[in-house]
C-alpha cells in the first residue's frame, strides 16, 4: 500500500478477494498482563512473540521507570522480576496511549510503599479514570487526578485491605487492576463485574501460581501471594485478526489462514458473530499455553448477512466492534450495535469516529447514544478518512475501502503502530487484485 511517512497517510485501493496465511504479532492485552506480572514475580520470566505495539512498549517503559531490568530480543522479552517491591520512579510514568497500562498498573502502585506520577497522550489524558480510582481509595490507597477523573493520576501506594466490590462498568481493565492490588492486600478481595469480560488477568495470575477463584462473574484473589517467574509464547493478537478476518469476509471467495491465534472464549466471540453472519470459519489445532487457548483459525468468504450485537455479546466484542461496524453496508440487511456507550470513552469516541467516516464514504448510518444502526446493501466510495488518531479507526477504515468504489486516502494511519506494526504491509500482501 503507498504510504506517505511524514504526514502519515496511507492509500488503499480495492481489492478482489483476501488470500493468503499470517501469523501475529502477541495479544496486548495478553503481553500487558504478563509483562507487569514478571516485573513483581520471583525469577527471570522471558515472553516470546510479545506485542510489538507501541502500547506494549508503554508499559516495558514504565517498568523500567520502576527499576526492573528487562532485555527486548528479536520478538521476545526477557524481565528480571523484582518481587513485590518495586523502585521508586524518578520521573512520571508516561503511559503513552495506553489505558492497559495506566488502569492495570495503578493496581500494582496502590500497594507499593511510594507515591507515583502516571501520565499519558492527549487522547489517554481525556479518559476516565474514576473507575479505578474507587475501588483503590476504598482498599486504602491515596489517588489525585484532574477534572474528577482524568489523568494525571498522583497514587500515593499503602498497605492495602481487601475489598468486596461490584463494579459498575463492564471493564476487564479494571478487574485486572482490583486483582492486581489484591496481592497487596489484606484479606480476600473480591471482584464483582456487570458481565463477563475478558479473563487474561485471572488467568496470568494463576500462569504466575496465584491462586485465583472464580464463581460466575465474580473473582476472588487472597493477599500476600508470592509470584513466580514463566516462560511463555505469547499466541497471535485477536483483536487484530479481527481486522484481517473481517477483511476476507467482504468477499465471497476470499480463503485466509491465520495461525497460532488467541482463541480465549471470553475474546472470540467476533468468530460467532461472523459465523452467524454466513462466514465459513473453522478452528483446528487448539492448545492450551498456560491457561490461554491458541488455535488455527481457517475463513472461508460467502454472502454476508447482517446482525445484532447488545447486551454481554457487545462487552465480549468491545474492541471489534469498529471493523464490524465498516462491514456492515456490505451486508445484506445492515448491523445494529446496542448497549456500547463505553465505545464513546476509547481512544477516540468511536462511535463518532465510525459515523463521520462512514458517511464521508457515503453511507447511511443511523448514530445513537450508545450504538448504531448501519443498513445492509449500501456502496461506499473511496475519499479522505481521518483515523483520528485512533489505531483501530484506522485499520477498520482500510478495510472498509478494499470494497469500495476508488481509493481511500487515511490520514494519520500510522496510529495502527499502537496494536499492530505492519499491518498496513500485511493487509495489501494479503488482497488480490
Ligand atoms: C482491555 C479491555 C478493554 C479493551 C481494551 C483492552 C484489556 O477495555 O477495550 O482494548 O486488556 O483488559 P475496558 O476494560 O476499558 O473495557
Amino acid at each position: 500500500m503507498p504510504q506517505d511517512t511524514k504526514d502519515s497517510t496511507v492509500v488503499v485501493r480495492p481489492a478482489r478477494n483476501i488470500a493468503g496465511a499470517l501469523r501475529l504479532p502477541g495479544d496486548k492485552s495478553i503481553s500487558h498482563r504478563y509483562a507487569m506480572l514478571a516485573a513483581i514475580a520471583e525469577g527471570t520470566t522471558r515472553l516470546e512473540n510479545f506485542s510489538n505495539g507501541a502500547d506494549c512498549a508503554s508499559t516495558l517503559g514504565c517498568l523500567t521507570a520502576l527499576g526492573v531490568e528487562l532485555k527486548r530480543e528479536e520478538n521476545a522479552v526477557l524481565i528480571h522480576g523484582r518481587g513485590p517491591k518495586l523502585q521508586p520512579p524518578r520521573m512520571p510514568l508516561d503511559c503513552g496511549n495506553s489505558g492497559s497500562t495506566m488502569r492495570m498498573l495503578s493496581g500494582i502502585l496502590a500497594g507499593q510503599g511510594f507515591t507515583s506520577e502516571l501520565m499519558g497522550d492527549e487522547s489517554l489524558s481525556r479518559r476516565p479514570m474514576a473507575r479505578i480510582m474507587a475501588p483503590l481509595e476504598a482498599m486504602g490507597a491515596k489517588i489525585a487526578a484532574k477534572d474528577g477523573g482524568r489523568p494525571p493520576l498522583h497514587i500515593t501506594g499503602q498497605h492495602l485491605k481487601a475489598i468486596d466490590y461490584t463494579m459498575p462498568v463492564a471493564s476487564a481493565q479494571v478487574k485486572s487492576a482490583l486483582l492486581f492490588a489484591g496481592l497487596f492486600a489484606e484479606g480476600e478481595t473480591r471482584v464483582e463485574e456487570p458481565v463477563r469480560t475478558r479473563d487474561h488477568g485471572e488467568l496470568a495470575l494463576r500462569a504466575f501460581g496465584a491462586e485465583v477463584t472464580q464463581y460466575g462473574n465474580q473473582g476472588r484473589i487472597g493477599g500476600g501471594q508470592k509470584l513466580h517467574a514463566i516462560e511463555a509464547e505469547i499466541p497471535g493478537d485477536l483483536s487484530s485478526a479481527a481486522f484481517f478476518l473481517c477483511a476476507a469476509a467482504l468477499f465471497p471467495g476470499s480463503r485466509m489462514l491465520i495461525s497460532h491465534l488467541l482463541m480465549n472464549p471470553t475474546r472470540a466471540r467476533l468468530l460467532d458473530i461472523l459465523i452467524l453472519m454466513g462466514v465459513g470459519i473453522s478452528v483446528a489445532e487448539l492448545e492450551d499455553h498456560h491457561g490461554e487457548l491458541v488455535g488455527t483459525v481457517e475463513v472461508d468468504g460467502r454472502d454476508l448477512r447482517g446482525a445484532t450485537v447488545a447486551g454481554a455479546d457487545t462487552a465480549a466484542l468491545i474492541d471489534e466492534i469498529p471493523v464490524l461496524a465498516v462491514i456492515a453496508p456490505y451486508t445484506s440487511n445492515g448491523i445494529e450495535v446496542h448497549d456500547a456507550r463505553e465505545l464513546r470513552v476509547k481512544e477516540s469516541d468511536r462511535i463518532a469516529s465510525i459515523v463521520t467516516n462512514l458517511r464521508a464514504m457515503g453511507a447511511e448510518v443511523e448514530e445513537h447514544e450508545d450504538g448504531l444502526k448501519i443498513p445492509g446493501g449500501q456502496t461506499l466510495h473511496g475519499t479522505e478518512i481521518d483515523s483520528f488518531g485512533d489505531h483501530r479507526i484506522a485499520m477498520a477504515f482500510a478495510v472498509a475501502a478494499l470494497r469500495a468504489e476508488g481509493e481511500t486516502t487515511i490520514h494519520r494511519a500510522d496510529a495502527a503502530v499502537i496494536s499492530c506494526p505492519g499491518f498496513y504491509g500485511a493487509l495489501e500482501a494479503l488482497s488480490q487484485r
